[in-house]
């Protein structure tokens, strides 16, 4: 084979136009989305020694919107936190999230201790990388998001900043959402 014709079926073989890119690799993604968690809750823990609860509802909202889009201008991802009992009416699962949340439900049910899901998808004609994490909650999260344990000033700030809020009465272990990464790749 002259060299010239193996070049071009190399070329065929992994040539990526722009208009169809590859899924990342499930590591980057892995790795991107580890280091926003753990960047949240730092700030979260960091925020409730210094303020109290107050200082940990300020962190667990504006740190992770901050978060969120700082990782998107680097990544060119999108990544947030959805709940089917969504505080934030933001965080609200669209369609595909949702069936994954009701997926990972039935995972932890079943004595799983952590559950995620990648996989490329067409919507509406287009391709895009899904990755989401489930995320369990911790005793430090009954202080915002448990039944009884939350206390009533923190009850109150809830109620006048999120005065829908439907993420309470959580007990340890419990599916409380997900980190979602969308990656357009068409
Ligand atoms: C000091 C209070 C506080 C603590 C402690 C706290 N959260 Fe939150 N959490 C909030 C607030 C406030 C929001 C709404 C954020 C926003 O406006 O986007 C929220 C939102 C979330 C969301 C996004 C979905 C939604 O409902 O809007 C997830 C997921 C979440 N928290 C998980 C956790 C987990 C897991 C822990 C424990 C590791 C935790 N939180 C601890 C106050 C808290």
């Amino acid at each position: 084979m002259k060299p010239f014709a193996l070049t071009a079926i190399v070329a065929v073989l992994f040539h990526t136009p722009a208009w169809s890119a590859e899924a990342p690799p499930l590591d980057s993604i892995k790795a991107v989305a580890g280091g926003y968690a753990k960047q949240l809750k730092s700030g979260l823990l960091a925020q409730m020694s210094k303020n109290g609860p107050e200082g940990g509802i300020v962190a667990c909202s504006a740190t992770a919107a901050q978060l969120g889009a700082e990782t998107s201008a680097q990544t060119g991802w999108s990544i947030k936190r959805v709940s089917s009992k969504a505080r934030n009416p933001l965080a609200m699962p669209d369609a595909y999230e949702q069936e994954v949340l009701n997926g990972f439900e039935k995972e932890l049910a079943r004595g799983k201790e952590d559950a995620s899901r990648y996989e490329v998808v067409r919507e509406g004609g287009v391709r895009y990388a899904r990755f989401m994490k489930a995320i369990r909650i911790e005793p430090l999260c009954l202080t915002c998001h448990g039944g009884n344990e939350v206390p009533s000033n923190v009850v109150q700030k809830l109620s006048e900043k999120y005065p829908h809020d439907i993420a309470r009465g959580y007990q340890v272990g419990d599916l409380r959402g997900a980190l979602s990464v969308k990656v357009k790749l068409d």
